[in-house]
């Protein structure tokens, strides 16, 4: 079959490699029919290439028609419509009895460390091969699954598979208080979708920040006050105090992650740590890159005093040095980790309507082929030609 592998530091190709087969009773395989590129394969492509060896295959989007189950699979058969969540889970060990699939117990990655397995991502998620491919082999298929319906197009019903519950979970994370406000930063896929959940939780204020046109005019003409970062380098958290009584937003959600652009704030860090000795700075950088850490810090210097701040954006490294006493001193609750995706599927699905009010209908700006992935990896990472959400399919 044809899928798309990390082959290095920004390079991805389509190759041809084996078909997947059942290993376990408990595996579906599935033709995917569509599979979409994520803010979360941009780490892959440009910051944690350490973790990945060329030729895996990536993709934690997908979705398809099941054509194959092992004998100890029930729930689903051949011929069904499902999407794929990003992480596998078996839906029944303890952590999943509380719905924290994240970190299911079957399938976490112990020798690493990890939490539960995740298609296409890394040696740290278990190498596990994405849904970036015709086929994609679905392990602990009793539960990693969502069945959907025949007959609207997949554009309907992909977002499941993570931008719909990874945004859901960052607004709930942020435990707005009523009548209260939120900030988000990022507006990728994750936090224009997190606007529009907001926008449904009645949320009074949501202002919105990123520095890319595109992004900024589509979460602006759904009603969002919007600021470009461009102008407001120097003076973002007094531009937002400004407009929620002088205190700062109630709950910040970043969803910007480890690709952030710089700020002045960590241009300050980082001049901190330049007048420390190599030996000392070079393992931080290395580690983490100070400023790939912009985002969080705004979020804790802007939200209010004991305000709640929801990441989204995945971090990695283990040096990444926090401002610990801005986080105690404000008194500032930090809510964070991989969506638990099935958790939120229920809440969801009564907003994949006809009407639809999440606008997912037309929330991917590009559709191409499955062997143009290349270039729309480029295009998705420089955030060139309107890219906002890219959906790839294997069959066109
Ligand atoms: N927690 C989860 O389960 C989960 C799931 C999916 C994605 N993610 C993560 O969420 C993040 C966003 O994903 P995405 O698909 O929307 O990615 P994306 O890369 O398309 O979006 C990030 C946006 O942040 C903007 N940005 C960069 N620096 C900024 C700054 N300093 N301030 C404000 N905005 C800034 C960029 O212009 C871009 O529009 C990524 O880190 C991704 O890995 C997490
Ligand atoms: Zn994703
Ligand atoms: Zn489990």
């Amino acid at each position: 079959m044809k899928a798309v592998t990390w082959q290095g530091f920004r390079d991805v190709s389509v190759e041809e490699v084996a078909d997947p087969v059942i290993k376990e009773p408990n595996d579906a395989i599935i033709k995917v029919t569509s599979t979409n590129i994520c803010g979360s394969d941009l780490h892959l492509y440009e910051t944690m290439g350490a973790f990945m060896s060329p030729g895996d295959v990536l993709g934690h989007e997908a979705m398809g028609i099941v054509l194959e189950v092992g004998r100890d699979i029930t729930q689903i058969r051949p011929g069904d419509r499902v999407v794929v969540p990003f992480q596998i889970a078996c839906g029944h060990c303890w952590m999943c009895e509380r719905f924290l699939y994240t970190q299911c117990e079957t399938t976490q990655v112990r020798g690493e460390g990890s939490g539960a397995a995740l298609f296409g991502y890394t040696k740290l998620y278990g190498q596990v091969p994405g849904g970036q491919a015709e086929y994609l082999r679905v392990p602990e298929a009793q539960f990693t699954h969502i069945l959907v319906p025949e007959g609207p197009p997949d554009d309907h019903f992909i977002y499941l598979s993570d931008v719909l519950p990874t945004a859901w979970q960052a607004v709930e994370y942020a435990a707005v208080p009523d009548g209260g406000s939120l900030l988000v930063l990022g507006l990728g896929p994750i936090g224009d979708m997190a606007c529009r959940i907001a926008q449904q939780k009645w949320i009074d204020t949501i202002i919105a920040v990123d520095l890319v046109d595109a992004r900024l005019e589509r979460v602006r003409a759904r009603g969002v006050q919007v600021i470009d970062l461009r102008k407001h380098e120097d003076d973002l958290p007094d531009v937002v105090r400004e407009l929620t009584d002088g205190r700062g937003p109630d709950s910040v959600i970043d969803a910007v992650g480890m690709e952030a652009h710089g700020s002045p704030a960590t241009a300050a860090a980082q001049r901190v740590t330049a007048s420390l000795p190599d030996a000392v700075t070079e393992p931080l950088i290395k580690k983490a890159g100070l400023d790939r850490l912009a985002a969080v810090y705004t979020a804790i210097e802007t939200v209010r005093r004991g305000g709640t701040v929801s990441l989204s954006g995945v971090y990695g490294g283990m040096a990444d040095p926090m401002p610990m006493m801005s986080l105690f001193d404000k008194q500032i609750q930090l809510r964070m980790g991989q969506a638990n995706v099935k958790r939120w599927i229920p809440d969801i699905m009564p907003f994949l309507t006809e009407d639809d009010p999440l606008g997912v209908h037309d929330f991917a700006t590009h559709r191409l082929p499955l062997r143009e992935a290349p270039t729309a990896y480029e295009m998705f990472q420089q955030k060139a030609e309107g890219a906002v959400k890219v959906m790839l399919k294997p069959w066109a």
